[in-house]
């Protein structure tokens, strides 16, 4: 089989390391890619969001499924163009419809998707330009801190959490007024949820589902959860608290309401959802302390938590996505390795503020024992040189987490870049 691949992060070396290792994969694409996708697969010039350009490849080089990375192809309709594509119709994209997709695209919609199938999230309300006055009443009954989220995609960065309510209200009207663009136009405004993050990851054809091993991951940048979020410095699976019976809960309130709710309100899904969860630390009234609750829904892998998540699952994943595409999946196996899988993220100093790019990254061929993914990597002149914010993850197995987390910071050290950074508390909060 033939897959094409989109995408260019470390989530996708990541999916492009697991697809790779199946004994039915035949050739293995990566559109565009990055340094470390070419070792395993070959690099495709075409930008994962150019429609046209994915349509001439596949058709040139007899692609049989394509598999998606990234939000923007998805939100943008890949799933629709193919379908609708005369072509490409019976070419199976793993990724939901543009209907699905709306579940990212506007938390809006995914807010009234869950009241819809009683799914437990935060109490909210939306508002935009017609009813400001309302939105200011509303965050006058919540109590502090306040949770403003842009409805639409804004890059990881349209959630703002203010501890007063005079700023929420300046924050909220400056939202609106066009703070993110198109996507502010719209505003949520939700209670806060004291507790911790899990996220959970399902793939579905439709109707069925697997749940895939969870996993945690570290969005600040600083050491104890402290500064600027990023795009995430490290993760860890499994995830102590979310045991069998907690991972019960999630199933039955949150997995199963999903992909039936999908299904019927004729929504096309054959794809992966991320659940990004919370378990509570004390009752709401849709939730007891101890429950998941949603937080919000993605409809693609988490970054960085591929680095960690395709570490632990043993079966073959090519299968598991045929399943997908046949609708197959209640007949295909998914295995988990029991062994501790962490991810460590080396960053460019400076980042996620400004930082420069281009500098040699040397002693990557030194790590032993360790998968090193690429994240922001590019090739110049026969070198690897930085090429993102987040540059390097480097995953390990350990028998414990802790053994695990010891060998990425171990081989992390290994390699070097100027100004690299990593964060050597990643899964030290689990560990108390
Ligand atoms: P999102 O973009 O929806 O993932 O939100 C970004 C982050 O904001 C989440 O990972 C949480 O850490 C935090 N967050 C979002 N919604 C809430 C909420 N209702 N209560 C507490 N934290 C939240
Ligand atoms: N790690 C969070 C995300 O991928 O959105």
């Amino acid at each position: 089989m033939k897959i094409l691949l989109l995408g260019s992060g470390g989530r996708e070396h990541a999916l492009a390391w697991k697809i790779a290792q199946s004994p039915k994969i035949e050739k293995l694409f990566i559109a565009p890619g990055n340094a470390g996708t070419a070792s395993v697969g070959e690099n495709v010039s075409v930008k994962a969001d150019d429609f046209e350009g994915i349509k001439a490849f596949v058709l040139a080089n007899g692609v049989d499924m394509v598999v998606v990375g990234p939000e923007d192809p998805l939100v943008k309709g890949v799933y629709d163009f193919f379908k609708q594509d005369s072509q490409l119709k019976d070419i199976p994209v793993i990724g939901p419809s543009k209907a699905g997709a709306v579940l990212e695209g506007s938390k809006d919609f995914a807010k009234s998707f869950m009241g819809r199938h009683r799914i437990p999230t935060a109490a909210y309300r939306s508002f935009n330009g017609t009813n400001i006055e309302e939105g200011i009443a509303f965050l006058e009954t919540l109590q502090p801190p306040y949770v403003l989220k842009a409805d639409g995609l804004c890059a990881g960065k349209g959630v703002l959490i203010v501890p007063t309510l005079e700023e929420a209200k300046k924050e909220f009207r400056g939202m609106l007024d066009g703070m993110f663009g198109e996507a502010s136009a719209t505003v949520v405004i939700e209670e806060f949820l004291s507790g911790i993050e899990c996220s959970v990851f399902v793939l579905t054809d439709g109707k069925n589902y697997k749940i895939l091993p969870e996993a945690k991951d570290y969005k600040r940048i600083g050491e104890g959860d402290t500064g600027l979020n990023t795009g995430g410095m490290g993760s860890v699976s499994p995830v102590p608290f979310a045991d069998a019976e907690w991972m019960k809960k999630v199933e039955e309130r949150i997995v199963k309401p999903t992909v039936e709710g999908l299904a019927a309100e004729g929504i096309d899904y054959k794809g992966f959802i991320f659940l990004g969860l919370i378990k509570v630390d004390r009752d709401y009234a849709y939730a007891k302390a101890g429950d998941p609750v949603v937080i919000e829904y993605n409809v693609r892998m988490g970054d960085p938590e591929t680095e960690t998540v395709m570490l632990r699952i043993k079966s073959d994943l090519v299968d598991l996505l045929e399943g997908v595409a046949e609708g197959n999946l209640d007949t295909k196996t998914l295995e988990f390795d029991p062994r501790s899988a962490v991810c460590v993220m080396m960053v460019s100093g400076g980042y996620p503020q400004a930082y420069q790019k281009g500098f040699e990254i040397t002693g990557i061929d030194d790590v032993q024992g360790s998968v090193v993914f690429h994240a922001g990597t590019a090739l110049k002149d026969g070198k690897v040189v930085t090429a993102g914010g987040r540059v390097i993850a480097v995953s390990s197995y350990g028998q414990t987490q802790n053994e695990a987390l010891v060998k990425s910071f171990t081989e992390a050290s290994k390699i070097h870049f100027e100004g690299k950074y990593f964060r050597r508390d990643i899964g030290q909060d689990l560990l108390k």
